[in-house]
């Protein structure tokens, strides 16, 4: 750990989800602001060598949580890190997350509850962890990946993320004046992990001009974020795409009751025969 008199002039960052894809490359990009970092996810060797890597490369000191953040008990040690006074944390980003293969029906409600843990109940929880030191220093940044998916009615995971946009839509226009400001990154599809870890090929998701590059998504939001914006939305072609979305709103349900119906039935006609 850095001491007071080495600590950077931007402070430390704490970023979740941090061994791969959108949180590794916060941490390397934080890293190249002269953020120190803590760093957390499950996998503590991945973790260690996401640290060694930055270590080399940068000038940085960079700690490492290994913490499931479902579990209370490891995501109480974050969420006392976060706390502390001695080494405060100045910018928090919330990224740590992943999607569920199958719909709600078919998920177990156990299965469901765990993702809308990691994705609205853990940055609520870390938020708050985080935001009492911010306000009384007077100044601070959360960052929270939430999906233009949160943006439509497209299911439990577009629906956890909808949290996420709206939390950080009111919790910036509430704090900002004090010097804490939130901000809310709505990618479209980014390549990352997360699709191999849904078991989903890339191919299947999207065509090839939907997917954006971790790196580009990264830097568009730190933008947003040093700006202060409570939204950010990566790329022109899914700014554009937002604006459709908001519009055809009612439609993206109609569009969704059809398509539900047609696999229905064919999952009906494939039961029968
Ligand atoms: N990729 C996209 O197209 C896309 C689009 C919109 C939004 N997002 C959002 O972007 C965020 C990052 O995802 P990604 O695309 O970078 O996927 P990724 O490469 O699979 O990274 C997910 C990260 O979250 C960590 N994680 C997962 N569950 C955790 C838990 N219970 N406790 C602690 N850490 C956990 C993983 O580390 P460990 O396995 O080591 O714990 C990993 O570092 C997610 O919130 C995702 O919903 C992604």
């Amino acid at each position: 750990m850095a001491t007071e008199s080495s600590r950077t002039p931007h402070g430390i960052a704490l970023v979740t989800g941090a061994t791969s894809g959108i949180g590794a490359e916060f941490a390397r990009q934080l890293a190249k602001q002269s953020y120190d970092l803590v760093l957390v996810a499950r996998d503590r060797p991945r973790l260690e060598t996401v640290a060694a890597q930055l270590r080399e490369h940068t000038h940085v000191a960079v700690e490492v949580i290994a913490a499931d953040l479902t579990d209370a008990a490891q995501r109480d040690v974050v969420e006392r890190r976060l706390k502390s006074e001695a080494d405060p944390i100045t910018f928090l980003v919330n990224n740590a997350g992943y999607g569920l293969p199958q719909e709600f029906s078919l998920n177990s409600a156990d299965d469901e509850a765990r993702m809308l843990e990691i994705l609205a109940t853990v940055p609520l929880r870390l938020s708050h962890a985080v935001l009492g030191g911010m306000l009384s220093r007077g100044t601070g940044t959360v960052l929270t990946v939430a999906s233009l998916a949160g943006e439509a009615p497209l299911g439990t995971y577009a629906a956890a993320k909808a949290w996420a946009m709206n939390f950080s839509r009111w919790a910036n226009a509430h704090y900002r004046s004090r010097g804490v400001t939130f901000t809310a990154l709505a990618p479209g599809f980014v390549r990352t992990e997360f699709h191999s870890r849904l078991g989903v090929a890339r191919a299947s998701m999207a065509p090839k001009w939907m997917w954006l590059d971790a790196n580009f998504v990264v830097r568009s939001a730190l933008r947003s974020a040093a700006h202060g914006r409570a939204v950010s939305i990566p790329s022109v072609r899914y700014r554009l795409l937002w604006m459709f979305m908001k519009l055809a709103q009612p439609l993206i349900a109609v569009f969704v009751a059809r398509t539900s119906r047609r696999t229905a039935t064919v999952a009906d006609k494939r039961h029968d025969s």
